[in-house]
């Protein structure tokens, strides 16, 4: 029967109903044959283990004004397996856990208070010194022991150059090693990019003529990685996108004896809109140029164009090749197509970051009552795991991870 119904020909369709239809009713004959018989046995069996006879359920009541429909003749009926919580969980395909969570920190090093970020309610730049341990102290009471870590750097530290990148006493340095000695299972990821040391708002060094440079940049870059993990980064992780950074700082890395050091690549970064509220907390967006100095006012020369998907196998081909551990997907709600292509076209593990702005939307809807907050979180983060995200960076990750125990 289900041969025919896999073949397209309605006459089939039509064949498979009617036969489907006699299998029934012969069915239907012989349970009425043996129904009184199977009931009163039945019904002993309950009487001598219990002393009770079975209950005839009361028909439910029909609502007024309903139509006299013949039921329809089909076979097959999905919402059997959906008619209960308990059905409904023991055919669940996909399961949110905590431990799939990064949580991403803001730090900051001006003072012991936490600094909110207007345009992403409930995150704050945390004091790194008291702040951030007990950010992070709550993120693995709720189960979540993975954060990456974003650093603020005063405006005085900024350099064309971006060279407070790799200074092995910066506040990046400073938290992570801080966050080691305090938690020392906690996995660490950290950011691989010069935006937010750069005047001039770039993941990489900007030449006058607004070319973004890439060699230069990767140089730097594999120096910023030694020094993340010289203090103790757990995985190092390129946001830049600049071409041949993978394989450089892998090969740094293991020069300076970090071999057991991870690779968590942005491989399929997208030059998304949804980055606004980032550029805000950490103040990195790219400032104007001036007459002498160009500034591409985006990052569309390095970061990818959001109407392509192939682009993102060629990337991934690439960074797997330069030994890459994870790879990311960059936004990801907007981009669950990308996260499954990526899934289907390697072994790494993928992970997907539900950047600021996908963040600050559920916010804001959320506070204006518009969505229920707890249930479109996590129908987002289930979206994400189900295109094929193993990891899920989120600013949610530790309300999430409490809803998921509650639930
Ligand atoms: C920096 C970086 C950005 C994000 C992570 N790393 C911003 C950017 O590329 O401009 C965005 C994260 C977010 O929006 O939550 N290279």
């Amino acid at each position: 029967m289900m041969m025919m119904v896999m073949s397209s020909s309605s006459s089939a369709i039509t064949v498979s109903n009617s036969a489907c239809a006699r299998q029934r009713e012969s069915f239907r004959n012989k349970l009425n044959k043996n129904k009184n018989k199977s009931v009163s046995n039945r019904t002993m069996t309950i009487r001598a283990e219990a002393d009770r006879p079975a209950t005839t359920r009361v028909p439910p009541r029909n609502p007024e004004g309903m139509p006299d429909v013949p039921p329809q003749d089909i076979a097959s009926r999905p919402r059997r397996n959906r008619r209960s919580q308990t059905v409904r969980k023991a055919f669940q395909e996909t399961i949110l856990h905590p431990g799939n969570f990064i949580y991403p920190i803001f730090v900051h090093d001006e003072g012991d208070e936490n600094i909110p970020i207007l345009s992403m309610p409930g995150q704050d730049r945390l004091s790194f010194k008291t702040g951030m341990i007990k950010k992070v102290a709550e993120a693995r009471a709720a189960g979540v022991n993975q954060v990456v870590v974003f650093p603020k750097t005063p405006d005085r530290l900024k350099t064309a150059c971006g060279k407070e990148a790799f200074n092995p006493q910066g506040l990046a340095q400073r938290s992570i090693s801080l966050l080691k000695d305090t938690f020392p299972d906690l996995e660490i990821y950290t950011d691989v990019a010069l935006d937010p040391y750069n005047t001039l708002g770039h993941d990489g060094m900007v030449r006058s003529d607004g070319v973004i440079m890439n060699d230069e940049t990767v140089y730097y870059l594999c120096k910023q990685a030694v020094s993340q993990a010289r203090a103790g980064a757990d995985v190092i992780s390129p946001s830049d996108m600049m071409d041949g950074r993978v394989g450089a700082i892998r090969q740094a890395l293991d020069d300076e004896g970090f071999s057991h050091v991870s690779i968590m690549s942005y491989t399929s970064k997208y030059n998304s809109a949804y980055y606004g509220p980032f550029r805000e907390a950490l103040d990195s967006a790219p400032p104007p140029g001036s007459e002498g100095w160009k500034i591409p006012k985006d990052k569309a020369e390095y970061q990818m164009d959001p109407a392509n998907v192939r682009e993102c196998l060629r990337e991934a081909a690439l960074d797997e090749a330069e030994g890459a551990d994870i790879m990311m997907v960059k936004p990801a709600g907007a981009y669950l197509d990308i996260i499954r292509m990526m899934k289907d076209n390697t072994t790494l593990p993928i992970s997907a970051y539900q950047v600021s702005g996908e963040y600050s939307m559920l916010k804001a809807a959320a506070a204006a009552g518009y969505l229920n907050e707890r249930a479109a979180v996590l129908e987002s983060l289930m979206a994400i795991k189900r295109a094929g995200a193993d990891l899920t960076l989120t600013y949610y990750a530790i309300d999430a991870a409490r809803w998921l125990q509650d639930s």
